[in-house]
């Protein structure tokens, strides 16, 4: 779904990518975990069209993503769940969750129709349809910002730090969700601080520090290596 070769990018002076390569194939969920500052985010908004490369190739979907915008990425199926979550503060539930699906075109009954397997993958939001986005808890918030990307149902979810902020109770549950998609063939990249937790539900992971690729391979093997360990520490 997603083949990345060789990306390089730079924030101002700073360069934030350095050399990164990477693959996701469909139902497979690939953790980017790395320290405050290694280059998590820069490395999504690279993927997904938001931050200009200096060097390197990216395909989505056996497509060059050289000169596509990032919203006609999003048309096609490449999904960002930002950090932060980024819900309209002025919108209930509903409409935040409509909004993608209602930007792009689709008709009402589809929309309703892609809304109904929302409410059924998470109830908590369907109570709380009518209400504004903003008194959602955080783990709402998340799962509403999760949803609203389902709704454009992608070939690609790309997250940034879902767990940020949340208990325990409902970080579970959003890594079950996530694992589950990726087992129905959703490829899903998973960008996490915490990196026992993104290790313990991803195949496979990728480890960031400094914005290069410090570490790659299976999620299994990442979780009991001692190098992990050392790469997070110094
Ligand atoms: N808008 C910006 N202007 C200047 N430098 C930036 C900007 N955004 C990020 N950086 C720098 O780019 C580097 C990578 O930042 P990035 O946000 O990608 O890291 P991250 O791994 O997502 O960190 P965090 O865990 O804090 O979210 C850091 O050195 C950061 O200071
Ligand atoms: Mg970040």
């Amino acid at each position: 779904m997603i083949h990345a070769k060789n990306l390089c990018a730079n924030i101002g002076a700073n360069q934030v990518l350095r050399d990164i390569s990477l693959d996701l194939a469909p139902g497979e969920m690939l953790a980017v975990i790395g320290a405050n500052g290694a280059g998590k985010t820069s490395l999504l908004r690279a993927l997904s069209g938001l931050l200009p490369l200096e060097s390197g190739a990216i395909t989505f979907d056996g497509q060059s993503t050289d000169k596509v915008q990032a919203h006609q990425l999003a048309r096609a199926g490449l999904i960002h769940v930002p950090q932060g979550r980024q819900i309209i503060p002025g919108l209930s539930v509903r409409d935040n969750l409509a909004i993608g699906a209602t930007n792009i075109g689709l008709s009402q009954s589809v929309i309703a129709q892609r809304m109904q397997e929302q409410w059924q993958r998470f109830p908590v939001l369907e109570k709380r349809q009518k209400i504004s986005g903003s008194s959602l808890s955080g783990g709402e918030q998340q799962m509403l910002a999760i949803a609203r990307g389902l709704m454009m149902q992608p070939k690609v979810l790309m997250l940034d730090e879902p767990s940020l902020g949340l208990a325990p109770q409902i970080v579970q549950l959003i890594m079950t969700t996530l694992r589950g998609l990726a087992d129905q063939g959703l490829a899903i990249l998973l960008v996490e601080q915490v990196a026992m937790l993104a290790l313990e539900y991803a195949d496979r992971a990728l480890v960031l520090r400094n914005g290069a690729c410090a570490m790659q391979g299976p999620a299994k093997e990442l979780l009991n290596s001692r190098e992990l360990v050392n790469s997070y520490l110094s």
